[in-house]
């Protein structure tokens, strides 16, 4: 006969003595498992006498009880013993100054800020975003947009060409987002309604030129297009972009090879010891030209200006966000100093929406 104090007296020191929960785990394997000691006393009870069954049954079961207690009394311990020791090593020493992570150091451009609220805006209007390459043809760039060969409008676009090829054509860095006009009426049927914002280059430094800059577009081509939609596109455009309640616009006529009639836009504004304001004022600051796709445009994509009419636009963004965001020197956008881009940049995640707020 087993002597059950022994038992138990063992069984308990070796389950006080474990010193980790894998150890006791072990412990409660060897007694209580399948082929424990402690299961193997209980199976005896089967083949005992009905008296001795009675005198051993509560004995060998309160063992059990007393065992299986003591190892969820021991298992709680170690428990709290290894949190403990884990509080004891990682410690936080909350009074560090906190380190910002990447994407809250970074900063936005200010030009990719005002392409993405110019999408913003166009798209709630249903206006999709176009492209087209940098590198572009002569005839895209000028003799398809009705600028003949040697017109004298040529020479505002004064840019950069490639070597001529054998067949004497010489590609250009497109001077104006307009030729991304031709490529979609070539590509897409009517209605059309994009923009296109892009980067454009002439031959031009100063405080206010770069050789490279940037553009938005935007054209119409349905069949009952009108000046009066461009008007209000125009309208609803600069009270988002400028986040104002009303703008006074004002219409000029004015020149372009594409267009007939052509305009330039102009928006009431004050000016006041260097800064601008717009929604008041008794001033004037031209933003945009724009106009009427010429016939002939239409006509050098295959489109027939009997039946298709339409508008277009097209504006400097540089020049709109140096407007919008008080920045007087052009030159800055382009010389990548990060102590510039940290004043003038934008929070990455804080993307520009009409619900949301586009510059907050
Ligand atoms: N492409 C013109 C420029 O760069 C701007 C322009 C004016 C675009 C009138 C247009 C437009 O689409 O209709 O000077």
């Amino acid at each position: 006969m087993t002597d059950l104090r022994a038992l138990e007296t063992e069984l308990l020191a070796a389950a006080a003595a474990a010193k980790d929960e894998a150890a006791l785990e072990a412990v409660r394997v060897a007694a209580l498992g399948r082929n424990g000691s402690v299961s193997a006393l209980l199976k005896t009870l089967g083949t005992m006498t009905p008296e001795a069954r009675k005198e051993q049954g509560p004995l060998i079961n309160s063992l059990k009880d007393r065992l299986s207690a003591a190892i969820a009394a021991r298992k709680d311990a170690l428990r709290g013993l290894a949190l403990e020791q884990r509080l004891n090593t990682e410690t936080v020493d909350v009074t560090l100054p906190v380190r910002e992570p990447p994407a809250e150091i970074g900063r936005v451009h200010p030009i990719s800020q005002v392409v993405d609220e110019l999408t913003a805006i166009f798209a709630d209007m249903g206006f999709a975003v176009a492209e087209g390459p940098d590198i572009e043809t002569d005839d895209y760039n000028f003799t398809k947009l009705n600028f003949p060969e040697s017109h004298p409008a040529r020479d505002m676009h004064d840019t950069f060409y490639f070597n001529p090829k054998p067949d004497g054509s010489r590609l250009l860095l497109r001077t104006h987002t307009s030729p991304v006009q031709i490529r979609t009426m070539l590509a897409q049927k009517p209605p059309i309604r994009v923009i296109i914002p892009g980067r454009t280059y002439r031959s031009d430094s100063d405080q206010t030129h770069t050789p490279m800059f940037h553009q938005l577009e935007g054209l119409v081509i349905d069949k009952g297009s009108h000046l009066g939609h461009l008007k209000w596109i125009l309208q609803e455009f600069c009270k988002a972009f400028f986040e104002v309640d009303q703008v006074k616009m004002r219409f000029r006529p004015s020149f372009f090879p594409f267009t007939e009639p052509s305009l330039e836009l102009d928006i009431q504004c004050q000016r006041d010891k260097g800064e601008i304001r717009f929604g008041e004022g008794e001033d004037w600051m031209e933003i945009l030209g724009c106009g009427m796709v010429h016939p002939n445009v239409l006509r050098n994509c295959g489109l027939d200006p009997d039946e298709y009419q339409g508008f277009a636009w097209g504006l400097g963004m540089d020049r709109i966000a140096m407007l919008k965001y008080g920045m007087p020197d052009l030159r800055p956008f382009f010389e990548a100093d990060v102590r510039w881009l940290a004043h003038y940049g934008f929070r990455p995640l804080d993307f520009p929406t009409l619900a949301g707020g586009l510059s907050n």
